[in-house]
This record gives structure tokens, C-alpha cells and sequence, in this order.
């Protein structure tokens, strides 16, 4: 069966690059000199397609798999639909096709192309704030000289109404269309209607030259062939490399290049409760009090003030905001109290995780307004009401107070609660109430979880990007990450919503990443928001979702200045105004940043670039010093991927954080990818990348995609500077997004064979890339991109890496000629990752090889092999 898929597989990949090759190189005599093409969009708004004719009666279908244009605007599920799109062609041959996003907003959305195959990225102008956009049309008013855009309304007047633009990027303010009279009625303007496949249509007509329409007919073709490719599994059809593969392989030390020696590093997001209940090492949840129904945007009402708390042998206590301990941080518990043995409980993160014998620092602000005031008792209790520890803190005061002590546990347990016992009757206020253990990661105060910071240490990340991903640019304007607002007294840091639907206290900020960096030795990698919320925002109280329309302009200034002091805080001298912050929080020294990412995947919008460049220019201007990270989008390809690098190339910026997602076939089929970049200009950050198979999870042919990857950028490191898998983290039964690196719970760290490849580029690798010649018994292409191999040398320690793929289900014997190369000791180290393509507990097997001039090693069916050897 599997045989004949493939090699049904096989016969359609024949025809379609023959269709390809046929149709662009042998243009047939026959085909007419133009043809009408018709531009319309499905019901359910998924986008534009097209259709063409010779005579205006039988109608084709180019391809109705793939729409030619799919709205980009605000959110996934509810949003990014197209209704009613409406195709013109201006005098200039560009063509531009509007369409209405949805039955509410004011705005329409516009794009741009030449061909109509590559569209530039989309606008949504606002035409009429408080009404509603359907139906929009573009037509030319010669005595204006200006594009006029027309739509119906129905919310709140009913009307034809219109706006003028000359480049559709400035708008008149939106006046009623007189022509179609009050009702609009009239208004049937430029659309038309065409039976197609037995279904009425309606939407634009053109008359174009027909290498148009033979381009939108080839790209529906390339990108079925592109999806095949994308398909192809490591594991498919073992019969087929079934005849043993031999290889000889010979690195040239003369034509060794230089590559980058920050190439693996971590991105770090808080995404799947990395931070809170994860790295964080905060044992209380909603320690402040802070969680509010609208961190899940109301969908669960039991995610509130009070989540994790509860009162035992009381009715219940109560939240009050009038007189907090700081504005940031308004909520609070009461506990009313008739008889002492009222209990404040927490549950902690689904249990509170403790060790016997070990020491918790505890924490927590209170006050009582009554006459009587008392000592608090504070214990760590099991289920059954099992005291695994408690202590007795200092009498209560009449103003907030912060109490502190420390706690041991007596048991080992992963079920503990904390519970907060005031020793008085009357009222007591609380709040921020945190128990921490001691032994964090390198004892830090407020500091991270031991064993999770040790398993990403142990990665030896070269740099370390923070604090995302989306979270960074976060869900509409009002959402995204204010850096000043993480540093600081944890009592004054001002905590929000985290859009992966949960809460983010920001106890774990600016300062603790910054310091975790220099614990691990990883360059700082902060990005912020490049003046835009995430594209794929929710409205949350603006007129339009998606990026908003941006920053306000009259507010840009304050954002621009709020990124120019994130560097006086990491390099400032400790007496500027924001290094002396960095000081205070018990770092004097700069942090020695010399990276900063602005933007994070964004739509490149007019609104984005604006923005983008403001920023930009304003940090090389104050810190030339500083290297100022651009992005290109959130794919591999596309409009975002291409003007994203046309910006940085413009702007000269030198460093761009690329994202994608793909699936084996497309690491199978894109090893060239980077061999093609122009190496004028800037270079790489992969900032986010991992191999996705159905189902997302993390397996050896998930990882063993990556390591492939990985030797492919090697060979690159010269135009790639740095990659970081994403995401990093993600809690058991909190988690938002698959596949991750590592996964955890309260006790344990889980991670995945994909942990294990990046952990051993991390720890070998180097700064010098020798290039090899290589011979195959078989050169057949399938066997060919199956089988990769990288040599790396490190200067530092003078070793040289070798680095081997093996996806095939055949071992692979390999001749290896090093007589180019010195070799200090025979006995090289081995390391070893193989197995079945759908394991998910591969580790690494280390072991010794002999080496000598030229030596043979069987590289294992589906494997990835190191060589270390002294030079
Ligand atoms: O890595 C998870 C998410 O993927 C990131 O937040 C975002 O940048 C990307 O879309």
C-alpha cells in the first residue's frame, strides 16, 4: 500500500513539474492573445479566487484549493475573513482589491500586486468609525484625480457612502455617496455575476493578456507540487532504500570558513505557564490577588481574585481595592475573623511541591485596621490536613506591612497547600503572600525553579531571547509587554493579562532575565514591540482588531524613549536615571546588552513600518553600539518574510529574527534555503523554528529534522548568526502550544529527543566550517538529502566536530578522510542519538571511537552522530 501511494506520489510529482516545465518553456501558438478573468470570494470568506474564459459563457476554475489572497485581519477562528472582495486595476497595471473584514467594523481591509499572484502585505483604514463597512468597490474620479472607495452601510444609517484616496493609504473622512440616492439601493456599481460550476458568483471581470492568467494557473500548480514536497515523511516507504548506502566524505582545512559562534541559543516565552508555576519559582498562585476574569477574556468565571484561594473554618473573605499597598497591585484579600482558626489557603499551582528538610522563604504583606492585632501562623498542610511545616510570623500593624520567614518542611510531597492563619479575631488584610524555596537556581532571591533553569543552562545557550514571541508584542495595544512595568519592588510591578489566556504576575522580569543570562553565560536577547500589537489581536475596546492601527503617533515618542531606556538600564552607569534602577534591584555592573529585537513576526503594514523605522532609528542614533534585530513575518515565505527583508535591507539593519513552522518534507526539500541568501545583506536570527508533524509532538524525526536543519545553518554560519528553537517550555496540562522543548510539572523536567539535538549543537559546536567533498554509492536525490554531514572546528579548544545525519532506515557506511587534518588523540569522543522516527525517549549514547587519517563509522539507520576529536 505504502508503494503505491508512493509511487502514485511519485507519477503526480512527474506530471505536474512536467505541466510546470511545459507550460512556462513551450508556450503553445494557440492559446489567444488575452482572455477575461473573474476575481470572486467564497461565502465563507476564505479568500480570492479566480476564474477565466475566452468568451464570457464557459467559465474555468484556476485551482479553487488555494486562494489567491486570504484576509490577514485580527483573530484566528473569528476573524481573517474576506467578504465580498472587489478586483481594480489602475492605470498604472498595479491591481488592488479591497474587501469588507466583517458586519461591524468601520475599516475595509487593501492589498496590493503586479501579478496577482504576490500580493503585498494588507491595510485595514478605517472609513467610517462607528459604522460598518460591506460591499466595497473602487472606482477612479477623473476630476479629482483620486481613487474613490465605495460600501454600503447598514449600521448606523443606511446608505451608499464613499472616501477618496490617491494612494491608498491616506483616506478623506467618509461622506454619503449622493448618486445612489439615501437607501443606496441603486448601488449594484461595478460587480457582476457569472455562473460557475453550476454555483452563481459574484465579483469583478477583467480582460487581461493571457501569460496572467497562465501565471495564476502555474502558482495554483507550484503550490501543489510545494505541498507534496511538504509532505514527504523521513519514515515513508523503508522498502525503498532498502540496498546498503556507502559514503566517503573529505573536509578540505583550506577552505575553512568562519562561522558564527552564537549559533544556538534559547528562546524564552512565557507561553504554556513558563512563567508563573514554571520557571518562576513562586510557589503561591494569584499570590496578589491580581487574576481577573479578563485575563480569559471571561470565558472561565472561576478565574478571578480569589483563583487558588480558599477559607477553611471561616465562610469566606472578601477582595477590596480601596486603599492597596501600591495602584499597581489594587486587589487584596479581608478576612473577616469571629474565631481564631480562620485559614487563608492556597493551592499553589495545581499542589505546592515540597522537600523534606528543606527551607522556604516566606513572605507575605499585611495589616489590621481593629484594636486587637496578632501574631500569624502560617503552615504547609497535605490533603488530609497533614502539617508539613509551619512558623509563626511577627504581630500584625495597623498599616501594610511586609512579614517574612522562613519555613522547613518536615515532608516530601508534591500536594502541599499553604495556609495563612491570622492568631486575632476582627479584620486582617492580605496580600502578596509568597513562599519561595531557597534553593533556587544559584540561590537567587525572587529567583528561578533549580532543575527547569538547570536543564536550559545545560543547553549552553549562546544567547537568550525574552520574553517572546506574541507575548512580547502582545494582544492590541493596551496588552503589550511594558518592560518598565516588570522591574522593580514585586509589590509595585504592574502584572496583565498574558494572551496565551492566563496571567503573568511579572515577578519573573526584566531584572531576573537579565540576570539569568549572565548565570548562564548567554548574551541578552530583549525584544519589544516595534510600536504595533500582534496582528492577530482582538479588538479589546479599539474600533478595529489586528495591529489597531498602532501606537498612537502623539504617544510614539514616550514608546521610543521607553526602549532607549531599556538600554540605559542594562548598560547605564549605575548613577544614569534607569542604570541606578538596575542598581538598586542589586546590579550595579551593566548587563552588557548588545542585542535588541524590535517586533516579533508583524504584519509589515504602512503602520508597521512607520513605526519599525522610528525605533530603529532612534536607538542607532543614541546606541550605535547596540545591533537593532528586524523581523521578517511569521513564515518562511510570503509577503511579511519579503518586505520584512526589504525593510531591513532599506534601513540597513544587520540582524532579521525569521520564523517558521514546517513539517519534515519542508527541512527534507529546503536544505539549499540559506545557501541562496545574498550575503550582502543582513544577516539571520532563526528566532522561532521547529519541525511539526500531525498530531505536534516532539520525536526523533521531529528532532532528527531539526539536527538536519542545524548542519544545513552550520554550513550557513556565515549568514546565520544565531537560531533558538520555539517554544522552550511548556507545563503538563497547561499547554497552549505543541510541539515544546522541554516539557514539566511541579517536580519533575521532561525533555524531549529534541531537547538532546539542541543541547549537543550547543555543546559542540565552533567557530570554523570546513567544507567536504562527498561521494555516494547511490546519488539518487532521495538518498542524497537523507544523508548530511557537517565539520565544525572550535578554536578554543582545538577540537574538531563532526556532525551526521542518517534519515534513511538502512544504516549508512560511511569512509571518513581527515589527512588533511592533525589529529592529537585516536580516541575520539562518540555520541550517539537513533531509533524508530516515532520514539519519544531517544537519548544520547556516549561512547569512544577510534580515529585515525581515514577511518570508517556505520552511521545507524535514523540517526544523528557526533565525532569529537582532538586536533
Ligand atoms: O512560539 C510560539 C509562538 O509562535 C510565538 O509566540 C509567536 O511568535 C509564534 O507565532
Amino acid at each position: 500500500m505504502i508503494l503505491i501511494d508512493r509511487i502514485s506520489k511519485a507519477v503526480k510529482i512527474f506530471f505536474l513539474l512536467s505541466a510546470l516545465i511545459f507550460t512556462s518553456l513551450f508556450l503553445r501558438a494557440n492559446e489567444p492573445d488575452s482572455a477575461y478573468v473573474f476575481a470572486y470570494g467564497e461565502e465563507n470568506g476564505g479568500g480570492l479566487y479566480f476564474a477565466w474564459s475566452i468568451d464570457q459563457k464557459e467559465w474555468h476554475t484556476i485551482g479553487n484549493r488555494y486562494p489567491f489572497l486570504k484576509s490577514d485581519y485580527g483573530r484566528w477562528g473569528s476573524q481573517k475573513r474576506m467578504y465580498d472582495p472587489f478586483l481594480y486595476q489602475a492605470s498604472d497595471g498595479l491591481w488592488h482589491c479591497i474587501w469588507s473584514l466583517n458586519n461591524e467594523d468601520g475599516a475595509v481591509a487593501h492589498a496590493v500586486s503586479s501579478d496577482l499572484v504576490y500580493w503585498k502585505p494588507q491595510s485595514y483604514p478605517v472609513l467610517m468609525p462607528y459604522g460598518n463597512c460591506l460591499k466595497p468597490e473602487i472606482s477612479y474620479d477623473l476630476q479629482r484625480k483620486e481613487y474613490r472607495i465605495l460600501w454600503h452601510s447598514d449600521k448606523p444609517d443606511q446608505g451608499v457612502f464613499h472616501s477618496f484616496t490617491a494612494d491608498f493609504r491616506h483616506y478623506s473622512p467618509a461622506g454619503r455617496d449622493d448618486r445612489h440616492g439615501s437607501e443606496g439601493k441603486s448601488a449594484s456599481m461595478g460587480r457582476k455575476d457569472i455562473s460557475l460550476a453550476g454555483k452563481r458568483q459574484a465579483g469583478t471581470l477583467h480582460c487581461v493578456a493571457w501569460p496572467v492568467i497562465e501565471g495564476l494557473i502555474n502558482s495554483q500548480r507550484l503550490g501543489a507540487y510545494r505541498q507534496m514536497l511538504n509532505e514527504e515523511r523521513v519514515w515513508m516507504d523503508p522498502a525503498h532504500f532498502k540496498d546498503p548506502v556507502t559514503i566517503s566524505i573529505s573536509p578540505a582545512i583550506q577552505k575553512k570558513k568562519s562561522i558564527s559562534d552564537l549559533l544556538i541559543g534559547i528562546f524564552y516565552e512565557d507561553i504554556n505557564y513558563a512563567a508563573d508555576g514554571g520557571l518562576y519559582a513562586e510557589l503561591v498562585q494569584n499570590r496578589g490577588f491580581e487574576y481577573a476574569l479578563s485575563d480569559k477574556e471571561g470565558w472561565d468565571k472561576n478565574w478571578n481574585n480569589r483563583t487558588a484561594w480558599s477559607v477553611v473554618n471561616g465562610e469566606t473573605f472578601l477582595i477590596d481595592t480601596v486603599s492597596p499597598i501600591h495602584p499597581n497591585n489594587k486587589h487584596y484579600a479581608v478576612l473577616q475573623i469571629e474565631k481564631i482558626g480562620v485559614a487563608l489557603v492556597n493551592e499553589g499551582f495545581n499542589g505546592i511541591a515540597v522537600k523534606a528538610g528543606e527551607k522556604y522563604d516566606l513572605s507575605l504583606f499585611a495589616r489590621s485596621p481593629g484594636k486587637v492585632r496578632g501574631k500569624i501562623l502560617v503552615r504547609l498542610t497535605g490533603k488530609n490536613g497533614e502539617v508539613y511545616g509551619e512558623v509563626t510570623m511577627r504581630t500584625v500593624s495597623a498599616e501594610w506591612k511586609k512579614l517574612e520567614a522562613v519555613i522547613t518542611a518536615t515532608k516530601t510531597a508534591d500536594d502541599a497547600r499553604i495556609e495563612v492563619v491570622p492568631q486575632q479575631t476582627g479584620r486582617v488584610d492580605l496580600d502578596m503572600v509568597s513562599l519561595f524555596p531557597q534553593k533556587t537556581f544559584k540561590g537567587r532571591r525572587n529567583g528561578l525553579r533549580a532543575d527547569l533553569a538547570q536543564a536550559l543552562s545545560d543547553l549552553r545557550p549562546r544567547f537568550m531571547r525574552f520574553p517572546g514571541g506574541c507575548v512580547a508584542h502582545g494582544d492590541g495595544i493596551g496588552n503589550i509587554y511594558r518592560w518598565e512595568n516588570t522591574i522593580g519592588p514585586l509589590e509595585a510591578r504592574k502584572p496583565q493579562r498574558n494572551l496565551w489566556g492566563y496571567h503573568q504576575s511579572f515577578g519573573l522580569g526584566y531584572f531576573e532575565y537579565f540576570q539569568f543570562c549572565e548565570d548562564i553565560g548567554a548574551e541578552p536577547v530583549p525584544v519589544v514591540t516595534a510600536g504595533v500589537p500582534c496582528q492577530n489581536s482582538a479588538h479589546h475596546g479599539c474600533l478595529i482588531g489586528g495591529q489597531q492601527g498602532g501606537i498612537p503617533m502623539e504617544e510614539m515618542d514616550e514608546y521610543i524613549q521607553s526602549v532607549l531606556n531599556l538600554v540605559e538600564y542594562a548598560n547605564g552607569d549605575a548613577k544614569s536615571d534607569w542604570g541606578r534602577k538596575r542598581a538598586e534591584a542589586g546590579h550595579p555592573e551593566p548587563f552588557n546588552l548588545k542585542y535588541i529585537g524590535v517586533g516579533n513576526e508583524d504584519l509589515i503594514s504602512d503602520v508597521f513600518v512607520e513605526r519599525f523605522t522610528m525605533i530603529y532609528n532612534a536607538v542607532k542614533a543614541k546606541y550605535p553600539e547596540i545591533t537593532v534585530i528586524g523581523t521578517a513575518g511569521p513564515f518562511s515565505e510570503g509577503s511579511d518574510y519579503v518586505e520584512g527583508w526589504n525593510l531591513a535591507t532599506e534601513l540597513g539593519v544587520k540582524l532579521v529574527d525569521e520564523h517558521y513552522y514546517q513539517p519534515p518534507g519542508w527541512y527534507l526539500n529546503n536544505q539549499d534555503y540559506y545557501d541562496r541568501y545574498d550575503r550582502s545583506k543582513a544577516k539571520v536570527y532563526l528566532g522561532e523554528y521547529a519541525a511539526h508533524v500531525p498530531g505536534r509532538h516532539n520525536n526523533l524525526e521531529t528532532a532528527l529534522c531539526e539536527a538536519l536543519h542545524l548542519i544545513n545553518i552550520e554550513r550557513n554560519g556565515d549568514i546565520v548568526a544565531m537560531t533558538s528553537y520555539a517554544p522552550l517550555l511548556a507545563k503538563e496540562g497547561s499547554t497552549q502550544w505543541n510541539p515544546d522543548l522541554i516539557y514539566f510539572n511541579n517536580t519533575e523536567v521532561k525533555p524531549t529527543v529534541g531537547y538532546y539535538v539542541q543541547k549537543l549543537f550547543g555543546h559542540h559546536s565552533g567557530n570554523e566550517y570546513l567544507p567536504a567533498n562527498i561521494n555516494r554509492s547511490d546519488n539518487r536525490e532521495d538518498i542524497r538529502k537523507r544523508v548530511v554531514s557537517s565539520f565544525v572546528i572550535d578554536a578554543k579548544t582545538n577540537e574538531l566536530t563532526i556532525k551526521l545525519v542518517n534519515l534513511l532506515p538502512v544504516p549508512v557506511s560511511s569512509s571518513i578522510d581527515l589527512s588533511d587534518i592533525h589529529i592529537a588523540n585516536n580516541q575520539s569522543d562518540l555520541i550517539v542519538m537513533k531509533g524508530s522516527p516515532d520514539d519519544k525517549t531517544v537519548r544520547p549514547k556516549e561512547s569512544k571511537l577510534t580515529v585515525s587519517e581515514q577511518f570508517n563509522y556505520e552511521l545507524p539507520a535514523y540517526s544523528f552522530s557526533i565525532i569529537r576529536i582532538k586536533m
